[in-house]
């Protein structure tokens, strides 16, 4: 046993399982993308494994690009507005812009960082999230490609943090109580 797999209570989701699941969300994704100009965008720094993993399982020439955005959350005077902290690098106008993110929560950030990237006139702006809570849902989003839907659990690994660690654990994992400080 590691020094951090003693903090999790249980093992949501093993590499093998992530593994697989990303060749699906690959595999659909390489069929609906055929002939597009697909432009793959990271949002750090959650998604990064997702994305390492996910350009690889894509059989089509593609361009990749990494935005960094913090939300206001909700309940806030500002509610749907996002703050860019890293823009793209590339110009989306004309490109089929699909957003890869570790996991869809409140849909907040996701939101309002459609809204703006829209603006820019992309040929198509599509989601596509490994994880997914649906009863945590706050704002309307629509995900094309949803790897895995899980019940309002907190969630650690493979790119995914609490108080920024753990996103190095290879698999996904749902921490202890006592880690929180209960
Ligand atoms: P939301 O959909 O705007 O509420 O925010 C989604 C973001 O919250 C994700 O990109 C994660 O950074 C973070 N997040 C939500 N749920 C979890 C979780 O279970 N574990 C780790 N991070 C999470
Ligand atoms: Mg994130």
């Amino acid at each position: 046993m590691t020094v951090q797999d003693k903090d999790i209570k249980e093992v949501l989701c093993s590499e093998q399982f992530l593994k697989t699941k990303i060749q699906e969300l690959g595999a659909a994704i390489t069929k609906d993308y055929a002939g597009k100009n697909l432009l793959l965008v990271s949002i750090l720094k959650g998604s990064i494994m997702v994305m390492a993993d996910l350009m690889r399982a894509v059989d089509l020439p593609l361009q990749i690009d990494f935005m960094n955005v913090s939300s206001y959350g909700a309940g806030t005077e500002t509610k749907g507005a996002v703050k860019i902290l890293k823009d793209l690098d590339v110009d989306i106008k004309g490109l089929d812009v699909l957003i890869v993110e570790d996991i869809l929560d409140s849909g907040v950030t996701l939101h309002s960082l459609i809204n703006l990237l829209r603006q820019r006139g992309p040929a198509s702006i599509e989601i596509c999230t490994l994880f997914s809570k649906p009863s945590r849902r706050q704002v309307d989003v629509e995900a094309k490609y949803v790897g895995i839907e899980i019940p309002d659990a907190f969630i650690v690994g493979y790119g995914l943090d609490y108080a920024e660690k753990y996103r190095n654990l290879p698999y996904v994992g749902v921490l202890k109580e006592e880690v929180y400080g209960g």
